[in-house]
């Protein structure tokens, strides 16, 4: 069976400070880590090892994850000491199950991306069509911040061209792409590469095989805080969510698609709205919280308001998540 990646690894720059001391994939969505939901989905197109392939802030994710018996999986860690870019990164997450050697197909997965596609269908896909790589395609209506991906009526990829201003097509790289074995090991080793302006462009150049799976099911890169916030109330929906062993006060109001995480605490006539509260957190009696982010076992006074507010036990900074 496929081996899985997640690319893990990436600075998060345009969700800070959420990301000043979480990794962008161990952010909450819907209660659980990115990370987390993109096991569950690899989990279930039958994918049983999954490497993942970390470098900033790369301790965060051995304690929640440790060896993936929690899930039924196997889960391998490759961690960059300076990142690699997403090329170096396979390659060097590759190498822990020597590819070379190796028949099975890898697939990759961007760790910022929720997506409901049929992986198991992608990976039939690409082996009918005999493919080097096979990209997840979907249609988006501004391609500028994304790799645009022009096919064939048939699925080949015709060219692969990362963020332009002015795309030639809409359909994009939806950051989930299947390798067969033989394209890791041409991934030069041990430097930094880009997947999508050295790797992909040139096995097009190349002639090779590469095709395009179009699927267009629910998609979000939550790159940035509003599709951070985006991406958790589509899971929520209209209510909130509240995880395992939280208690709610008398009186408090959750609403928006709020989500708490487990074991947390909120006082009594608490009124929350389109906020993100982690695991372990304590918050005070009669608060007012809006469009905000809590981190993990922060603790919020009596009669605060909060209002586009980043917390954490050691931060307090104003975000935009709208
Ligand atoms: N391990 C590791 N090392 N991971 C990395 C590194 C690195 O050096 N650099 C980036 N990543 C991870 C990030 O953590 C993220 O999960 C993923 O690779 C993609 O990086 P982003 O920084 O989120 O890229 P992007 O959103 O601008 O563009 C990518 O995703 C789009 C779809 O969301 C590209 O793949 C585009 O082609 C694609 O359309
Ligand atoms: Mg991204």
């Amino acid at each position: 069976m496929a081996i899985g990646i997640l690319l893990v690894g990436g600075f998060g720059t345009r969700l800070k400070p959420l990301t000043n001391e979480t990794p962008k994939p161990m952010l909450p969505v819907g209660g659980l880590p990115v990370t987390e939901r993109q096991l569950l989905a690899a989990k279930k197109a039958g994918i049983k090892t999954v490497i993942l392939a970390t470098s900033y802030l790369s301790d965060v994710f051995t304690p929640y994850f440790g060896d993936g018996s929690k899930w039924g999986m196997n889960l391998l860690y490759a961690v960059e000491s300076q990142p690699l870019g997403t090329g170096g990164a396979i390659r060097n997450a590759a190498a822990l199950v020597n590819f070379a050697d190796s028949n099975e197909e890898f697939v990759i997965f961007n760790g910022d991306v929720l997506s409901g596609h049929d992986i198991a269908a992608q990976l039939e896909f690409h082996r009918a069509n005999s493919a080097d790589a096979t990209l997840h395609l979907i249609e988006v209506a501004d391609a500028r911040a994304f790799g645009c991906v022009p096919t064939h009526p048939d699925g080949r990829v015709i060219d692969f061209l990362e963020k332009m201003e002015n795309p030639v097509t809409n359909s994009i790289n939806a950051g989930c792409y299947i390798f067969s074995p033989s394209v890791i090991s041409e991934i030069p080793g041990g430097e930094v590469v880009s997947i999508e302006r050295e790797t992909f462009p040139k096995l097009v150049k190349d002639g090779r095989p590469v095709y395009g799976y179009h699927e267009q099911s629910y998609w979000l890169d939550i790159g940035t805080p509003a599709a951070l916030f985006k991406g958790s109330r589509d899971i929520v929906g209209d209510g909130f969510h509240a995880g395992p062993g939280c208690t709610i006060g008398e009186g408090s109001v959750i609403s928006g698609g709020s989500s708490i995480g487990a074991g947390s605490t909120i006082g009594v006539d608490c009124a929350i709205s389109n906020t993100i509260i982690g695991d372990g957190v304590e918050i005070g009696d009669n608060c007012a919280i809006a469009d905000s982010f809590i981190l993990h076992n922060s603790k919020i006074a009596d009669n605060s308001k909060i209002l586009g507010k980043y917390i954490s036990p050691s931060e307090n900074l104003p975000i935009s998540p709208q």
